[in-house]
């Protein structure tokens, strides 16, 4: 076992924007897609760990991760020597055509994480989550003959016809893109936070489950139903975490009508809630089970290298010869990436200062960061809410009389940002704290007291 030397810790400055970067800030506005948002004035030079710095040579805590990708912090030393190491043997052969080692270990490695006895998995490689949903569908379609989805209010599945048809956090995202994909429909998400259907924490399970079966009674015959796709924990949506009787209840629902389960994991997957898939917090509780039929993984697989992942039991992924596949999917490159990756996660490389591996540190450092983002609450009672796994944390803000308050959000992680951490909004009223899982305990510090700083300096 390889123990990796604790990288460097840069001190923070913050200067913002610098010269350097409202230059390039200008001529990107004027030469890329008008679609990119750009809500914080920096640009990257350089990472290394958990500190990003710009080209103006302000150095911030990275407290989001380029969207819960980049796992393994910023050129770990690991993954960049796996990348190198195979960059110089083969970049591309293309994976729907010949097979090649690389892929081959990945996805055997992959599947002993969610295989159980006497049931294989099999694994189906793309670029992107939006990629990986869009396969996870049309398996789903393929296998059943049936072609209804059902997905959730509030979730986030890509860019792609398909899943910005299953996507519901905003219009926006569909907005002036119409015809969308027919035939699927969305259901309300368990938030206990926010109860939808008049339930109450303890009840919204229950309530969504009798919804969706409310819809099979009148709207949707259940028997043209092929999947439906959730995202066990939501991410997009406000980082919310269903009450534990949800899932096992959908499970059995899915199995009275034949349905296929998709967990969409690419946000919350690959050890970023403390498990290696973040539905493993609920299957198996209580002696209940909610093993899904297909799970879908992209950002954090490979810290940051292009590659997704489509998961399906063997007994599901039936569809022909040829009738899927992808010139880039399961690159090498990237594979290695993943692998380095998995080491570091798995705890088969050791990063020093994280415990045995990352997944057992984004448990532990993720307990410490709830616990005092909980304990902050007392002194500012605009923070509704503090919920999540592992670091997968979301903070609500909220009005006086409980509703959620987005422009005070937007307020405060500006605020945040301005000394110098990286953060990332997300819902209607919520950031996100998703950073790389390399995250020790006193980096962790050292983020909740900007934090701290910059919500003293709103009130
Ligand atoms: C749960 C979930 N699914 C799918 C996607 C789409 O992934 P990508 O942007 O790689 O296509 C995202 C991206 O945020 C996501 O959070």
């Amino acid at each position: 076992m390889t123990t990796l030397p604790k990288p460097r810790q840069p001190e923070l400055k913050t200067s913002l924007p610098g010269p350097k970067t409202a230059a390039i800030m200008e001529r990107d506005s004027q030469h890329l897609s008008t679609s990119y948002m750009r809500p914080y004035p920096f640009v990257p030079d350089h990472g290394e760990g958990v500190w990003l710095t710009d080209v103006d040579g302000n150095t911030m805590l990275d407290f989001f991760a380029g969207i819960a990708v980049s796992t393994t912090g910023h050129a770990h030393p690991h993954v960049v020597r796996a990348v190198q190491e195979q960059v110089t043997r083969f970049t591309h052969v293309c994976l729907t055509d010949y097979p090649q080692e690389i892929t081959t270990s990945l996805a055997e490695r992959m599947v002993r994480h969610v295989e159980k006895p006497g049931e294989k998995w099999r694994v189906f490689f793309g670029n992107s989550g939006a990629e990986a949903v869009e396969a996870a569908v049309k398996l789903a379609r393929n296998h059943t003959g049936r072609s209804h989805i059902i997905s959730t209010i509030g979730s986030f599945h890509g860019r792609t016809y398909g899943a910005i048809t299953l996507t519901g956090s905003k219009t926006k995202y569909k907005r002036g893109f119409g015809p969308l994909l027919p035939n699927v429909s969305h259901v309300p998400y368990p938030n206990p936070f926010r109860p939808p259907l008049g339930a109450t924490a303890g009840t919204c399970g229950q309530a969504v489950i009798d919804h969706i079966e409310g819809l099979f009674q009148t709207i949707i015959p259940a028997d043209e139903v092929a999947a439906i796709i959730i995202e066990p924990m939501q991410g997009e949506g406000g980082y919310i975490v269903p009450p534990a009787d949800f899932l096992p209840k959908l499970r059995s629902l899915c199995d009275r009508h034949g349905i296929m389960l998709i967990f969409d994991e690419v946000q919350a997957g690959m050890g970023r809630s403390g498990k290696m898939y973040s539905f493993q917090h609920f299957d198996g509780q209580n002696g209940m089970n909610c093993q899904p039929d297909i799970i879908t993984v992209a950002k954090g697989i490979a810290s940051g290298m292009p590659i997704s992942a489509m998961l399906a039991k063997e007994s599901v992924m039936t569809w022909p010869v040829g009738s899927h596949g992808s010139t880039y999917g399961g690159n090498p490159v990237a594979a290695a990436a993943a692998h380095a990756t998995l080491d570091l996660l798995e705890g088969v490389v050791k990063h020093s200062g994280c415990g045995d591996s990352l997944m057992e540190n984004a448990a532990q450092v993720g307990e410490f960061i709830m616990a005092e983002l909980k304990a902050m609450q007392a002194e500012f009672p605009f923070i509704g809410d503090v919920r999540g796994a592992g670091m997968f944390i979301g903070l609500e803000f909220v009005m006086p009389d409980g509703r959620p308050d987005g422009k005070l959000r937007d307020a405060a992680s500006m605020a945040m940002f301005e000394r110098g951490l990286l953060n990332l909004d997300c819902g209607e009223a919520v950031i996100r704290i998703s950073p790389p899982l390399i995250l020790t305990r006193e980096e962790a510090a050292t983020g909740l007291e900007i934090m701290r700083d910059a919500l003293r300096a709103l009130k």
